[in-house]
């Protein structure tokens, strides 16, 4: 039984594993700027992912603001996002000098509404910003049918989607622009990392400038970059990462299956869709309680897990239209109430990754069925 038991656990290399990679970063001292290992965890990545163009970041969030730099917003745009998110994809919006529009989410998966997006639209709409939230992908059809016949840029925050494939069809290979997030509690990570992803190969020195200050060469800066570089103890961390993704991926398919034994048939638990042809990534187990059915309400669950050091989380709850800098912004829906509404009053992530054991799962059984 391990205890507490978060959320989230990271995947870790050996650490005599280190030690080779640690002495050529000490004989080289080339410590960051595009070393030797982090070209080659690029590469790796792009051949992982399956996407031509994937230019690593030292995060997440400074790859999501990067990838709507890409697209010259004009100022003051709206750039359409989910308000059930990490707080990190509202604020890439904001730092650009964009303003999010908070458009609700589709009941069904809990991934950004197309209808209600298309009703969020006006003249000074300049992007979307979609999240595969929990893993869970977007209606790619629809939103990329929006973006096209308004002419707007569609991107992607897959930060929860890390190797899913749609039919077979990489995830970065979606919409304009993909960003993944290598923080230290996804499937993959670097400790801290990102990438950001792109159909759009012409666009690959756009990004090299704008990762590293807009510097061209050393006498000329030809854009207002910022420092978005990833160094070589995170790709050193991330080339011994990526061997172990598809072992821990899979602990977690089988541990999906284990909590859907006895949750799938739970009155008032509703769990995330199956997606036919949509290989998982295994980053979020998220389901929702309703409380008239289940009888308890999602926080007594997570308080009577949190009283056995077991800590779920009930992302994305706040959601973004809670939160101080974007309160009181309205949420575009096409229902009365935005369905929102009530879905973060019921989501709950249980614990997932490769150390949860299998009394740790009793327990959370226990908790569930009492
Ligand atoms: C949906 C989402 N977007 C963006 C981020 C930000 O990524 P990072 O922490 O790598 O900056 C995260 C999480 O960390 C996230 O969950």
């Amino acid at each position: 039984m391990s205890r507490p038991l978060y959320v989230a656990s990271p995947i870790l290399p050996k650490l005599d594993d280190l030690r080779p990679y640690l002495e050529g970063i000490w004989d080289r001292r080339m410590l960051t700027n595009g070393g030797p290992l982090h070209d080659e965890l690029e590469e790796a990545l792009s051949r992982h992912l399956g996407i031509p163009t994937a230019m690593l970041f030292n995060n997440g969030t400074i790859a999501l603001m990067t990838a709507l730099r890409m697209f010259d917003l004009p100022s003051g745009g709206e750039v359409i996002t989910t308000p059930l998110t990490f707080a990190a994809t509202a604020h890439a919006i904001s730092w650009n000098g964009l303003a999010p529009v908070f458009a609700d989410v589709s009941p069904d998966d809990l991934t950004l509404d197309p209808a209600s997006v298309e009703a969020a639209i006006t003249p000074k709409t300049s992007a979307i910003l979609a999240v595969h939230v929990y893993g869970t992908v977007c209606d790619l059809d629809a939103l990329q049918d929006i973006a096209t016949r308004h002419g707007l840029p569609l991107i992607y925050d897959a930060a929860h989607a890390f190797g899913t494939t749609v039919s077979g069809r990489p995830i970065g290979t979606f919409g304009d622009a993909s960003v993944f997030s290598f923080h230290a509690t996804k499937l993959f990570h670097t400790f801290e990392g990102g990438l950001l992803a792109t159909n759009r190969e012409e666009d690959r020195q756009t990004i090299y400038y704008l990762r590293n200050f807009g510097i061209k060469n050393e006498e000329e800066v030809v854009g207002i970059g910022i420092n978005g570089k990833m160094n070589e103890l995170q790709a050193m961390i991330g080339l011994l990462n990526l061997p172990q993704v598809e072992d821990e991926r899979q602990t977690r398919a089988k541990l999906r299956q284990n909590y859907k034994s006895f949750l799938s048939d739970l009155p008032g638990i509703r769990l995330q869709p199956d997606q036919p042809g949509v290989s998982n990534s295994e980053q979020y187990f998220a389901l929702q309680i309703d409380p008239e059915k289940f009888g308890r309400t999602r926080d007594d669950v997570y308080e009577a897990l949190k009283s056995m050091d077991i800590f779920a989380r009930k992302y994305f709850h706040p959601i973004c239209t809670d939160f101080e800098p974007y309160r009181g912004y309205p949420i575009h829906s096409v229902w009365p109430q935005p369905a929102v509404d009530l879905v973060k009053t019921r989501v709950l992530c249980l614990p997932f990754h490769g150390g949860v054991e299998e009394q740790d799962i009793a327990q959370i059984r226990a908790v569930f069925l009492s």
